[in-house]
């Protein structure tokens, strides 16, 4: 029998990764423009916020992800929500979007682009903007230089890239954009509706009989252990940035 690890861990969830629909709204709010001609949510999983952008600015909303079935959740919310009309999928990679799009004004991504490099994709995505456009993007962040040494071993592993918010601004000016806001997630944001759903569903999954989904739930329950005992040493930061 076949399995599907992703789908029996993250199957159904709206939101797949920290986040909170009252920090994406105060974000957006705060941009130094309201309206946008071509908006891309990139790596959209289910479209937790991309439901708060289509609602909010009532525009159309172009959401990429290379998960199929992530994007047929979004589809269903958005139909249960009342505007199917605003949102359009895409299955596909995020760092072919310069290919699909050209002069988007508001390229929002939330979780993300890690999975392309942060650097990699800020630079790629600067060469499919309007001169002036907006990118919005939350990247795994050092917070403090006192990291416990279990913290520091788990990411030299599961993402060695992660910088502090300072090296994280310089790759965003190296990569052509200045830097109009930074906002950190609070802790509640990984917890409420995200690790309190995988956490049992992870315990739940611990001795499946397929490897790779065992894999996956012990991978989860670590990673949310040691989230536990971070100490506030990482987090999720939204940078708010304008192609210069
Ligand atoms: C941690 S989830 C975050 C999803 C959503 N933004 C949220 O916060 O709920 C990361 C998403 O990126 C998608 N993804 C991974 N690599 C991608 C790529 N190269 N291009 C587009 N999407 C990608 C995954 O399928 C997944 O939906």
């Amino acid at each position: 029998m076949e399995y599907n690890s992703i789908d029996l861990l993250f199957g159904g969830m709206r939101k797949l990764g920290p986040g909170d629909d009252s920090y994406t709204l105060a974000v957006l709010r705060r941009l130094p423009k309201k309206e946008f001609d071509l908006i891309v949510d990139a790596g959209c999983g289910a479209g937790r916020q991309t439901l708060v952008l289509a609602k909010e600015l009532k525009s159309q909303v172009h959401a990429v992800d290379t998960y199929e079935p992530f994007l047929n959740k979004l589809s269903e919310l958005a139909r249960e929500e009342g505007v199917s009309g605003l949102i359009k999928t895409h299955c596909m990679d995020m760092a072919n979007i310069p290919d699909e799009f050209k002069g988007i004004d508001l390229l929002w991504s939330e979780g993300a682009a890690y999975n392309v490099g942060f650097s990699n994709a800020l630079r790629c995505w600067a060469t499919a903007m309007k001169p002036q456009g907006l990118v919005v993007v939350t990247e795994l962040t050092w917070l403090n230089s006192s990291v416990p040494a279990a913290v520091r071993e788990f990411f030299c592993n599961g993402y060695p890239d992660m910088k502090t918010n300072d090296e994280n601004i310089r790759i965003a000016i190296e990569s052509g954009y200045r830097v109009l806001d930074t906002v950190v997630l609070p802790k509640a944001s990984w917890v409420e509706d995200y690790y309190d759903v995988l956490k049992p569903r992870a315990e739940s999954l611990l001795n499946h009989e397929d490897s790779e989904v065992k894999g996956l739930a012990q991978e989860t329950l670590k990673e949310i252990e040691i989230f536990q005992v971070s100490e506030g040493s990482y987090g999720y930061v939204f940078y708010v940035l304008q192609l210069a």
